[in-house]
């Protein structure tokens, strides 16, 4: 099955769109002072294309961990540190509310300290600094460029066969930004990471059977926050319990209850993925620095 999953997950991957954007990036590279990193809070490692490290090496990077709103508050200082200890800076952010986006611009000149002064030792202090923003579909990268120009900014188009692939916004007089189309698609080698995108409709769903899924969510909420399930769904998690036998007990606790006795596990893992999406199950991270360094070595 594990295998099945995989490859319907890279229909995904599209390769072509994926060329052109790397294209871009690597030309435009050499106009930029930083590159800023829009990640998913919840999943930071899995909602990054793995390649933009590579591509983007030796510059000053930022890091804006989006959806703050969503994540496990204390995730995400995890997370926080785990980046800054890798030489980048780091914003908490929630584009959607606006917030932590007034630190962006100062949190850029700081990031570029040593290069600003040695310009204005120099006299020139009018110099413009250029951020390229990066970032998979969907992550917020419209959303928290508009907050941070303060104004609506058409999207860099995504689709094929669209000239526009790229456009720069001005942030004020001194910074501007270069955003690129979403193509940046992580990658799926790794089920795991398809999964967690899944789990936040990240993917579309018909990607992968939303039982399977919804068994899989199931199981991560019961080992790491059991607490949210017995506050949603009255479910006591113990350590026999799989994804499914959840899945049934919310059913029975829901009255999704089939003719025959049987519980409606469908119906409830739509409710359990359409829930957790929503925010109503309470707030979640869904990798830890820990678990990266388990699953990956
Ligand atoms: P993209 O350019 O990277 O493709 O992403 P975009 O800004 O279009 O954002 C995708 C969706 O994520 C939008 O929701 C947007 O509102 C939401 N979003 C962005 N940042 C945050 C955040 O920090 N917190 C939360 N909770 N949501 C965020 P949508 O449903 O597609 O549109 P809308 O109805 O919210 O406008």
């Amino acid at each position: 099955m594990a295998r099945e999953q995989d490859s319907q997950m890279n229909i995904q991957w599209y390769p072509g769109h994926m060329t052109k954007t790397r294209r871009m990036i690597q030309a435009e590279l050499k106009h930029m002072d930083a590159v800023c990193e829009i990640l998913d809070a919840r999943l930071p490692l899995s909602s990054r294309n793995p390649d933009v490290g590579e591509l983007t090496a030796g510059k000053p990077r930022l890091i804006i961990l989006n959806r703050t709103d969503l994540a496990d508050a204390a995730a995400t200082k995890q997370w926080a540190a785990w980046f800054r200890a890798r030489g980048c800076a780091v914003l908490e952010v929630n584009a959607k509310a606006g917030q932590g986006v007034n630190r962006f611009a100062p949190a850029v000149r700081e990031l570029l300290a040593d290069k600003l002064l040695a310009y204005a030792e120099k006299g020139q202090t009018g110099r413009v600094i250029r951020v390229m923003i990066l970032g998979i579909p969907n992550v917020g990268k419209s959303t928290f460029i508009n907050q941070v120009a303060g104004r609506r900014i058409a999207k860099a188009e995504d689709r094929p066969g669209v000239t526009r692939g790229k456009q720069w916004v001005p942030v004020d007089r001194t910074l501007e930004l270069l955003d690129t189309p979403g193509m940046l698609w992580p990658k799926f080698d790794d089920p795991q990471v398809g999964m967690r995108l899944a789990y936040t409709g990240a993917v579309r769903d018909e990607i992968i059977d939303t039982e399977t899924l919804a068994c899989h969510l199931m199981e991560y909420l019961g080992r790491r926050y059991p607490q949210a399930l017995l506050e949603r769904y009255k479910v006591e998690a113990e350590e026999s319990d799989t994804g499914y036998t959840l899945l049934e007990k919310a059913g029975r606790k829901r009255g999704f209850v089939l003719r025959g006795g049987e519980i409606d596990t469908g119906r409830m893992a739509k409710i359990l993925l359409d829930e957790f999406r929503a925010g109503r199950l309470g707030r979640f991270t869904l990798e830890l620095p820990e678990d990266m360094e388990a699953e990956h070595g």
